[in-house]
């Protein structure tokens, strides 16, 4: 393998190649990266009807002690229903009765830790009414605060701080109460008081982001933005401004129920804390099984417009000045939109009508937002104006790694590629992420990488899976209540966080083994180094002895801090879990043998990178 590091022949690789996609689906926000741990806040989970769906709350008691119903009659108008309930017992069990909250198949709650407890009660009679975090089905209380008020016969909101002095990593929230009469309960919400920067983001979570270096980040969705009706879209307006009048949605391609804590403001903010471009994918008139004629788009148009107004408006502006009164007065920095998600098919007829008035109304109005069409640029030219196209692949292992020379077969001209979904992924099948599909994944980036003079961009999807609701399968991270590891897949990502920016080199490889290795060689730099980084994937079952030679370097090879680390296991299917996290993990070592021309030894079903400090 032979590299060619003459500055003539090099090329830069895009700013913007490697970032992340986040999609609500596996339960990745709502119980999972968005740390709120009461599920159903407003008991709105039904939408705005009576009796509404109070799910995962139930009742403490029996039918004789209390009687708990839904009504509409919260001091929220766009979230109307709220929790009424009436305790009938003159002398009550011990402990009280009430209801609880046992979060996302369980809240984890940890000693020594805070969490900021906030609801909303009305009762025409004085209330004493005690909130705990318990474990073990109520049998154990690790914290407890009583709320004794002589007059909420208004709407009262109570704060009030959790201090746990237990670990629970199955706790629930309990509201409960011996005093005989009616209380109505609305909007709780229980959020751990060391949440990222204070802004909601799981911590362990947000850091395992932080370590891939993304430069942009996809969102919302996926299939989520569409909805299977488009009545269950994502709709941003609705999950904008205090998160006490966010009505919620039901997200009926992942069935389930998003209080929208975690909305268009949080995800902009995720992709500034993430030092990531955000990219806005719009709901474009158009989902699953309905969508709206050409007549009908003006509206959605609007909707889009001032979504941009809200990240990019001026204070003075009629929604930046809504995102000020959030917290953030100064300017999203948003210069990519999505116009729909996987939308240009012969079974959504209108993608390109309306894909034009979108097209046309935002580069009026924002002529440097970037607008990526939905439309397949690859195998023949589009017939609209875009700035990308959207690119998504989901295959076997074998079929992603012979995608590697997708793009070097497609045309230079016209819009950039974004490839915003790649993943092994077969329908029906239950890998939980192999060591195999992650080398494919890897072989299938280094095409991307080589050809980064048309890819701008790629994403692995999904991100994140709440193991309690694994509906797509493999993921990168893998989650539960208090734990989290990366599958082989994660790991990969990481040989990849030095490309955007970096400078690509060409590269002569024997041919003889086209069918089963695959290589890049970059170089980058840190605040000491540059260093020459070849990439290879083994992607067979036979180890590979090679001779690396770099020509063209203008100095030697600094082999002190010159290194080697590779992606392997002993079985090509190895997975992570939750009991071995670090299964199959990269490995690196010193590389005191680094020069100009070295023998290495690739071993079967492996990804090695070796860096050359120059
Ligand atoms: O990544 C999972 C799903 O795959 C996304 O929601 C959709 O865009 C694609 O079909």
């Amino acid at each position: 393998l032979q590299v060619d590091t003459s500055w003539k022949a090099a090329r830069k690789i895009p700013q913007t190649l490697f970032g992340l996609f986040f999609e609500e689906i596996n339960h990745a926000g709502a119980g999972g990266l968005w740390a709120e741990l009461v599920s159903n806040k407003g008991f709105e989970a039904g939408g705005p009807h009576t009796p509404s769906n109070i799910d995962p709350w139930s009742i403490i008691g029996d039918e004789s002690s209390i009687y708990v119903k839904t009504e509409r009659t919260s001091c929220f108008s766009r979230n109307i229903v709220a929790l009424r309930m009436e305790i009938l017992c003159a002398k009550c069990p011990a402990g009280g009765v009430g209801i609880y909250n046992p979060g996302f198949w369980g809240m984890n709650i940890e000693e020594g830790k805070s969490y900021n407890l906030v609801m909303y009660i009305r009762s025409l009679e004085s209330v004493e009414l005690a909130a705990s975090l318990t474990c073990s089905d109520g049998l154990q209380n690790i914290a407890t605060a009583v709320i004794v008020d002589t007059d909420v016969s208004d709407w009262r909101k109570i704060e009030m701080q959790l201090l746990a002095k237990g670990t629970c990593r199955t706790s629930r929230l309990e509201l409960t109460t011996s005093k005989r009469g009616v209380i109505w309960i609305d909007q709780v919400s229980l959020i751990p008081s060391d949440t990222y920067k204070g802004h909601g983001f799981r911590k362990e979570l947000i850091h395992m982001l932080m370590d891939l270096r993304p430069r942009f980040l996809r969102f919302p969705g996926g299939t989520f933005v569409e909805g299977n009706l488009l009545r269950n879209a994502f709709r941003w307006r609705e999950t904008i401004g205090p998160w006490e009048e966010r009505p919620g949605h039901y997200g009926d391609v992942w069935n389930y129920w998003t209080d929208d804590g975690l909305g268009y403001y949080e995800l902009l903010q995720l992709a500034e804390d993430l030092a990531a471009e955000p990219i806005w994918v719009f709901n474009a008139g158009i989902s699953r099984h309905d969508q709206v004629d050409i007549t009908a788009i003006a509206p959605f148009v609007k909707d889009v417009l001032d979504s941009l107004e809200f990240a990019r408006g001026s204070l003075k502006s009629t929604w930046g000045s809504v995102r000020a009164a959030m917290g953030h007065p100064e300017r999203f920095p948003l210069k990519y939109v999505a116009v729909g998600n996987e939308d240009c098919d012969n079974t959504k007829p209108f993608y390109q009508g309306h894909y034009l008035k979108f097209y046309n109304a935002i580069r009026e109005a924002y002529p440097d937002i970037q607008i990526i069409s939905n439309c397949d640029g690859s195998s023949k030219p589009l017939d609209h104006p875009a700035d990308l196209y959207d690119f998504h692949t989901y295959k076997d292992a074998n079929n992603i790694f012979l995608m590697k020379d997708t793009f070097s077969r497609t045309s230079r001209t016209g819009p950039k590629v974004f490839v915003s979904e790649y993943a092994v992924h077969v329908d029906g099948d239950t890998s939980k992420g192999t060591l195999l599909a992650s080398l494919a994944e890897a072989a299938f980036l280094i095409g991307l990488e080589v050809n980064s003079d048309i890819v701008h961009m790629a994403s692995y999807a999904p991100l994140f899976v709440n193991e309690n609701d694994r509906q797509w399968t493999p993921d990168a991270i893998v989650f539960n209540s208090w734990q989290q590891y990366g599958t082989p897949s994660y790991w990969m990502q990481t040989f990849f966080r030095e490309s955007s920016g970096a400078v690509i080199h060409p590269m002569r490889l024997n041919s003889s083994y086209s069918g089963s290795l695959a290589a890049s060689a970059i170089t980058w730099g840190d605040n000491e180094d540059i260093f020459l980084r070849i990439k290879i994937v083994n992607f067979g079952s036979n180890a590979v002895n090679l001779t690396l030679s770099a020509i063209g370097l203008q100095a030697g090879v600094n082999t002190s801090r010159s290194a080697v680390t590779v992606l392997t296991s002993d079985n090509v299917l190895d997975e992570n879990t939750f009991d071995d996290p670090r299964n199959v993990v990269p490995e690196r070592s010193d590389l005191p043998n680094a020069a100009e021309e070295m023998q290495a030894m690739l071993v079967p079903h492996s990804f090695t990178s070796f860096d050359l400090a120059l």
